[in-house]
């Protein structure tokens, strides 16, 4: 499989000040550098740093002798790159005191991706082939059609989001990696959980990146979900964190890696990216990520998936008896079918094998703490065939339930 980045690149201005300018104010800066960037560069340059033999097609201006350097010095081939006339994109980025950052950027030489070099460079790629892209590039829907005639896999990273990059058609992508503004944009909702099972709705083969800063990011696939939490780390300067999660990703997702070991190393690369200034020069290589995971700790927070098993539980504790797969679903926003997934995905269990694990357990906790008969019991968890609930509870506590009340309060004297 042969890698290309379409792409945009750009010289960062960075400026470091405070707070960020607000409308109408005035702020002095601390300190002034020009670093090579662009989402597109800084994607290519992490996932050649990451290991993996990537091409980046795209224009640089009369100024952009560095970012070609620096492509190069990566790892990067860039045989497709064009220089034109006039200068290159850049972007003005004010990164304050916890490292965030605002930035806006012009397009230059980005604006200059014609079809007919589209055609050219697609020309030498084929079916099975991956075409990364973002949108701080022209023609990307022209990229888009010649690509899926070929049978390239598309990987889009809709950033920044605006009208033209939501028009795109989605059917025809193979991936997107986005983070949560983008698919608010993308779907209207602006719950982590939402936007996913939105986005599966309206595109039902998509496979969908959703990156969630420092809570770390959520893979979905027609046929799986992953989880991973972010790592903690002091965040410097937060620019190029996504191009750097997106380009390990990639790399690790050509390699054929298991999607955990994907999202685990992107996490880590990214983390380091946050801890150090600048967009490229803060991508690091495979070994320096490989190094850091040694050390690098899961931040504490709870992340969707551990906030979703929350609300699953909590249904499962108030509701036990009359507990059913079409309520938890109302609960959580979700359809049943999604649901059904979910609960899978979080507990490995099926809904009625979940569901029958809490009734057994509240079962256990009722025949030591109370001396309630065997049919109370059934009643309050909310079975009512007997027979049934003894077979599963033996199944899972290994005892008839009288019997196990017995070894357990024997135990307790
Ligand atoms: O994602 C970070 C990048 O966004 C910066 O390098 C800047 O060039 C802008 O494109």
């Amino acid at each position: 499989m042969k890698i290309l980045n379409f792409g945009s690149c750009n010289i960062d201005y960075v400026y470091s000040l405070h707070g960020i300018v607000r409308a109408g104010e005035t702020a002095e800066t601390t300190r002034r550098e020009v670093f090579a960037g662009g989402k597109g560069l800084n994607q290519s340059i992490a996932a050649a740093r990451a290991g993996v033999a990537i091409c980046h097609a795209g224009c640089v201006g009369e100024d952009g002798r560095f970012l070609l350097e620096i492509l190069e010095q990566s790892g990067v081939n860039t045989r497709f790159m064009r220089k034109v006339d006039g200068p290159s994109g850049h972007a003005v980025i004010q990164v304050d005191d916890e490292g965030e950052n605002a930035i806006f950027i012009h397009a230059g030489a980005n604006a200059r991706i014609d079809r007919a070099y589209i055609d050219e460079v697609l020309s030498h790629f084929s079916s099975g082939d991956l075409i990364v892209l973002q949108n701080e590039i022209v023609n990307n829907d022209y990229i888009i059609d010649r690509a899926y005639e070929k049978g390239l896999l598309i990987v889009l990273n809709p950033s920044p989001i605006n009208d033209a990059v939501k028009k795109l058609n989605y059917d025809k992508l193979f991936c997107i990696v986005i983070n949560e503004i983008e698919g608010e944009a993308l779907t209207g909702e602006s719950d982590p959980g939402r936007i996913l099972t939105t986005l599966r709705r309206m595109h039902p083969a998509l496979q969908i990146l959703l990156t969630l800063g420092d809570k770390g990011c959520i893979f979905d696939a027609p046929d799986k979900r992953c989880v991973q939490p972010a790592f903690e780390v002091r965040a410097l300067d937060t620019t190029a964190a996504g191009d750097t999660f997106t380009g390990y990703f990639i790399s690790a997702l050509s390699r054929g890696a298991p999607t955990k070991k994907c999202l685990k190393e992107a996490c880590a690369a990214a983390a380091l990216a946050v801890s150090r200034m600048g967009a490229a020069p803060s991508i690091p290589t495979y070994k320096e990520m490989r190094e850091a995971l040694k050390t690098l700790k899961i931040k504490k927070s709870e992340s969707a998936d551990e906030q979703t098993l929350t609300k699953i539980d909590g249904y499962f504790d108030a509701a036990l008896r009359d507990a059913s797969l079409t309520e938890l679903s109302k609960l959580l926003g979700y359809s049943t079918y999604y649901t059904g997934r979910i609960v899978k995905s979080l507990t490995g269990k099926a809904f009625s094998e979940y569901l029958c694990e809490k009734r057994c357990g509240r079962a256990a906790q009722l025949l030591v703490a109370t001396d309630m008969p065997i049919s109370a019991i059934i009643h309050e968890i909310g079975y009512n065939n007997e027979s049934f609930f003894r077979t599963k509870f033996k199944a899972a506590y290994g005892q008839m339930p009288l019997q196990y009340r017995r070894t357990m309060r024997q135990k307790n004297d």
